[in-house]
């Protein structure tokens, strides 16, 4: 980690002692990332404009330079080598070009965090790889299961749908989300299908997912480093043979995550309230991290409905909104520090 106090602020130059930066670095990353009080940690931020208010608001500013922690701008229309220097890139913006000068920098600058690489953030954005890792985890010994949905990709071709659909044994309704999560709006735009002639009405590429009963709980992890805060909110309702039998069509739903209500204080059925097994969330983000290399996360989980333990995946998201509460968290325990 670069000391800015009392030396003189160097460019960003590699250190000469590789090994002694690297051991640094490694206190950073594997650390809540919080430095000392004597130090002073800069964290370079690119983010749109609707991003930046939503996470820098003062009081995050306030306590984390409280901490000696200091966000500085980087501007995208300057080079980012005579920016700087930082000791972590902090960053949520989409596109080819940016991904490559993150990729340089990264090489150039070994010695600087960047949270996240860009192709580990690539790996998220497609509903398609997004959760390939969830299935790969094992987690016995940990008080539950944890799988992912039943799912098909349609990458064209709306009219062989509902063959592909009984082909690949999927069961209705099943929710239909576009396969690309690129920050815009409209890859948040799902829809449910009730009966198997309508899926032909769709618009590829996406992902199918069956239809999880869960009784319309969400649980939201948010993973930073090692620290995890679960949060329950309002989701889908379930959905029952009855209502399959006399729904059809395709209806879009609203974006649930934007809207959805914290169910933290609802007067909640608890075998459906209750959070997911501590021991288990930790072994999961601690894997997911592990495999997805990254650092900033939020997963989506539900519990099947009617059972104690058996948790499915249904969605990750890469430094999400609401994030920054998490981190005001953090930055107000001293013990961690
Ligand atoms: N397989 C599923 N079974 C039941 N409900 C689902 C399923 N997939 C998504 N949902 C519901 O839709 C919401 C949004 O889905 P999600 O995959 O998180 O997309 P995004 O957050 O990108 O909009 C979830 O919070 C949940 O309420
Ligand atoms: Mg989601």
């Amino acid at each position: 980690m670069r000391l800015i106090g009392g030396e003189e602020h160097k460019s960003n130059e590699q250190p000469e002692n590789e090994n002694e930066s690297n051991n640094e670095q490694e206190e950073f990353t594997l650390g809540l990332g919080l430095p000392h009080q004597s130090t002073r940690l800069v964290v370079g931020y690119a983010l749109t404009s609707k991003k930046t208010k939503s996470f820098l608001q003062p009081k995050l500013e306030n306590l984390a330079r409280n901490k000696g922690i200091v966000f500085v701008a980087i501007d995208q229309s300057r080079p980012l080598s005579d920016q700087g220097p930082f000791d972590v890139i902090l960053h949520k913006l989409f596109g080819k070009q940016w991904r490559q000068i993150l990729e340089d920098y990264r090489e150039k600058y070994p010695e600087v965090t960047v949270l996240d690489p860009p192709s580990a953030i690539k790996h998220v954005s497609n509903r398609q790889s997004m959760l390939q890792d969830v299935t790969n985890i094992n987690l016995c010994d940990c008080h539950g299961k944890v799988g992912v949905p039943k799912q098909l990709v349609i990458t064209e071709d709306p009219l062989s749908i509902p063959d592909a659909v009984t082909e690949a044994g999927l069961v209705l309704p099943l929710v239909s989300k576009p396969l690309i999560v690129d920050g815009s709006a409209k890859s948040h735009l799902l829809s449910l299908a009730y009966d198997q002639l309508s899926l032909s009405k769709l618009d590829p590429p996406l992902v199918l997912q069956e239809f999880v009963n869960h009784g319309g709980v969400v649980f939201k992890v948010y993973i930073v480093g090692e620290a995890i805060k679960v949060v329950r909110r309002f989701s889908l309702p379930d959905i029952n043979k009855l209502e399959l039998l006399n729904n059809a069509g395709v209806f879009r739903f609203p974006r649930v995550s934007c809207a959805a209500a914290s169910a933290d204080d609802a007067d909640l059925d608890p075998s459906v309230a209750e959070l997911p097994p501590r021991p288990l969330l930790e072994k999961l983000s601690r894997e997911l991290r592990q495999r997805l290399g990254l650092q900033l996360f939020n997963i989506d989980m539900i519990r099947e409905h009617g059972t104690r333990d058996h948790f499915y995946v249904i969605d990750i998201n890469y430094f999400p909104g609401k994030w920054n509460f998490f981190l005001i968290d953090i930055l107000n325990i001293p013990q961690q520090l």
